[in-house]
């Protein structure tokens, strides 16, 4: 990506913090780019860096080395006045909202105006096209205390707007908000970023936020970046251990690994079994290559567990099979699995401690 086309550019950036006297490093050696017009997104659990991360982007945060560069300014060698400036044309939202209580839902919105060189009608103006712009023109008047927890947010969205940002940040704005909810505000999001041409850059520890309206993602742990590229790539061949936690606790099968232990399927296998874990990419469908299964080889399919999720135009199955054949043919069957792209996992062996024990 060339500099120009670059939203942001971070390059080796390290915040480090004092802590009685020992040295913590929030953030340790990231570099990336976000694309102009694009969504980015990073994951990862608390504690991570991200928060700090973000804060670096406009400079809330100066990082202990590397550097800052926005639209493409650096941000370290800015007078004050510049940093203002630019600071303005980055939004922020939080998990928290940060409403002012004692303001209605239209004040709040013009609050980030002011400051500025506009008059009281105008800025009432715009204030009405944000809120219509976030779907709450009707609740000019209300108070933040009247507001469900996606309404709220929706107010900080439209506040964040104000000042026509080329940039939003959102630092978990989803995290308080149930998954129907999540879902609308993602959709504003992207509404946003389609309609305006804003850059989202998202930080939040869900994998499912990521999957459905990032396009490229960053995997942070203790202050490192562990794995980036495009969501697609990233969900179809994870290659860290904590990027294949995320992605499998997105569809679910991190319960589905549970319920194998709680249901003792391995102790209860029969000699002629085998129990398989099966991740299907775009290429292989998993009712083609099931059925083929029994079709050609004999092989009988008792699937426990099936989940297919749709990402960046790729479409990734997972699903927990007992495979069961008489004539103890089954690894025919389980090549054939693999030749068909099918990454197929053996757990029938993978016993438990009490198992090893007796
Ligand atoms: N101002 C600060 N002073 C000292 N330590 C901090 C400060 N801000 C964050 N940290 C520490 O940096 C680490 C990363 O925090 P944070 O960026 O908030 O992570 P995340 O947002 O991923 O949960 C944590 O260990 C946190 O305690
Ligand atoms: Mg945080």
């Amino acid at each position: 990506m060339s500099e120009k086309q670059a939203a942001i550019d971070l390059k080796n950036i390290t915040v480090a913090f004092d802590k009685k006297g020992e040295t913590l490093t929030a953030v340790d050696d990231v570099s990336l780019q976000v694309k102009r017009g694009s969504i980015y997104g990073i994951v990862g659990y608390s504690g991570a860096g991200k928060s700090t991360l973000v804060r670096v982007i406009n400079l809330l945060q100066r990082p202990t080395s590397g550097t800052v560069t926005v639209s493409e300014q650096n941000l370290q060698k800015l007078s004050d006045k510049k940093l203002r400036e630019v600071r303005q044309k980055i939004g922020m939202i939080f998990q928290q909202f940060n409403l002012l209580r004692s303001r209605t839902v239209l004040n709040n919105v013009e609050y980030p105006l002011l400051g500025e060189k506009i008059s009281r009608a105008k800025r009432k103006k715009k204030a009405q096209e944000l809120l219509k712009l976030v779907g709450l023109a009707d609740y000019a008047s209300s108070y933040p205390e009247d507001l469900s927890g996606g309404q709220k947010q929706r107010v900080a969205i439209a506040r964040a707007l104000a000042n026509d940002p080329d940039i939003l940040i959102s630092d978990e704005a989803t995290s308080a908000l149930d998954p129907q909810t999540t879902d609308s505000i993602l959709q504003l999001l992207q509404k946003l970023n389609q309609k305006l041409g804003l850059t989202v850059f998202l930080i939040t520890h869900e994998m499912q936020v990521i999957k459905s309206i990032c396009q490229q993602v960053a995997v942070m742990e203790n202050g490192r970046i562990i794995e980036s590229g495009s969501v697609g790539q990233v969900f179809a061949r994870p290659q860290q251990p904590l990027t294949r936690d995320f992605i499998e606790s997105a569809a679910n099968v991190t319960q589905m690994r549970q319920q194998i232990v709680d249901d003792q399927l391995r102790e209860n296998l029969q000699p002629n079994e085998r129990l398989l874990y099966l991740k299907f990419s775009s290429n292989a469908t998993s009712e083609s290559v099931i059925s083929e299964l029994t079709a050609k080889y004999g092989i009988k399919a008792n699937i426990l567990f099936a989940n297919v999720q749709k990402v960046a135009q790729l479409s990734l199955g997972y699903m927990l099979v007992i495979l069961s054949e008489k004539n103890g043919k089954i690894q025919v069957g389980i090549d054939y699995l693999q030749e068909s792209g099918v990454t197929v996992n053996d757990l029938t062996e993978q016993k438990g401690e009490n198992a090893n024990a007796s």
